[in-house]
């Protein structure tokens, strides 16, 4: 009987985003020319533990991926491995999972774990890493809020979706003489709402990062209208926090998973059109920014990582994942990637060049804008 050959296996874990199959496609072509099988578990992290469910992965099933959006492997951010829950508390997994899961790779001859992930995911990957398992980790997430890489793959295709957005806003929005308001995700990192604000000519940008009131908001509006521009777009990040304080979620109650924000968005066209007596109007973009075909830069940093995990996978590098530091593509602790989220500093030279253009991120205190922490 002819020998096994080694295998790497890979999954994809949390939210999906533009670029998963990508980072599939590349992981099965690099371990093939490397002699390794390859195997894919289904839905995430439960398909490491009872039932079992894993599908091979080769030439022919990978063949036509590139492009595709979403995961041909599946994925969950519910289940039985949760390592973040509420608003980005850790919690241990069950030891018993771990060792079912250890136990799962040994009946597989798995070398090496390729787990494809945003924070939670990750988190998930260090236990696994800590419980004694060859796990190496690639970095994915639209919200582009992991440390230690400069982006993550799926924030372009996203922001591509939310500029898009914007450029149609602009005509709807000029024709009517509206404020219009756009909700963008990005949990609790306001990247998506910044790049897009910004390459999508927006003229109010809210995110977490930055402390925002109503007052300077209305004040921007109006200073435009002073000047004749009689629409103004708004892009607020779903984790803005509410003036005085707080998040806006629908999170049900006991749900054992992070908070699930949404719904700002509603809240401000509300309050904009009580305090300036106009015609405001929302559109929540939601999960239109997840699907898709990834944009060619997301292809590309996707491919490159799933190409480099496979490296690490083969020189025993477990506990590392991928990054982009630009120019390259290296190996960096896993620890460190989760230690603390990536968020916007509002002193960026983004942030700058958008208050040198007149783009207001609500903080403003000029004469009869009122206080930044003013409702
Ligand atoms: O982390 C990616 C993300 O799309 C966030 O931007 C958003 O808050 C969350 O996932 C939504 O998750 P769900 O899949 O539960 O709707």
């Amino acid at each position: 009987m002819a020998a096994r050959r080694p295998c790497i296996a890979v999954l994809t874990g949390g939210g999906d985003c533009p670029g998963l199959n990508a980072v599939i496609r590349a992981v099965v072509k690099a371990a093939l020319r490397l002699g390794y099988d390859c195997i894919g578990f289904l839905r995430g992290y439960e398909g490491l533990v009872d039932p079992v469910s894993y599908m091979p992965l080769d030439r022919q099933n990978t063949a036509e991926i590139l492009l595709r959006g979403g995961t041909i492997l599946g994925s969950t951010n519910k289940g039985r491995f949760t390592a973040l829950v509420g608003e980005g508390e850790r919690v241990r997994i069950d030891p018993e999972l771990l060792s079912q899961a250890a136990d799962t790779l040994r009946r597989l001859s798995v070398t090496g774990l390729v787990c494809v992930g945003g924070d939670g995911s990750l988190s998930i990957a260090q236990q696994l890493h800590e419980h004694g398992l060859p796990v190496v980790g690639v970095p994915k997430t639209i919200d582009n809020d992991l440390g230690s890489t400069a982006f993550t793959f799926g924030f372009d295709s996203a922001v591509a979706t939310a500029t898009d957005a914007l450029d149609r806003l602009h005509t709807t929005a000029a024709s009517h003489e509206r404020v219009m308001v756009l909700e963008v995700m990005g949990r609790h990192a306001g990247w998506i709402a910044l790049h897009a604000g910004i390459a999508g000519g927006g003229d109010v940008i809210l995110i977490p990062e930055i402390p925002w009131s109503f007052a300077a908001v209305c004040h921007q509006v109006r200073a435009r209208e002073a000047e004749g521009r009689r629409s103004t777009l708004v892009v607020v990040a779903e984790g803005a926090q509410w003036p005085g304080g707080g998040l806006v979620h629908d999170t049900p109650a006991g749900e054992k998973r992070q908070v699930r924000l949404g719904g700002i968005g509603e809240r401000v066209a509300a309050e904009l059109t009580q305090r300036l007596d106009r015609e405001v109007r929302t559109v929540v973009l939601g999960h239109l920014q997840r699907g898709g075909t990834p944009t060619p830069f997301d292809r590309m940093l996707a491919t490159q990582f799933g190409a480099h995990a496979v490296a690490l996978v083969h020189e025993g590098r477990f506990g590392e994942m991928v990054r982009y530091r630009p120019p390259h593509i290296e190996g960096v602790p896993i620890a460190d990637a989760i230690r603390e989220l990536s968020v916007v500093d509002p002193a960026s030279s983004a942030v700058r060049a958008a208050r040198a253009l007149g783009v207001s991120f609500g903080d403003e205190t000029a004469a009869g804008c009122g206080a930044a922490a003013e409702g």
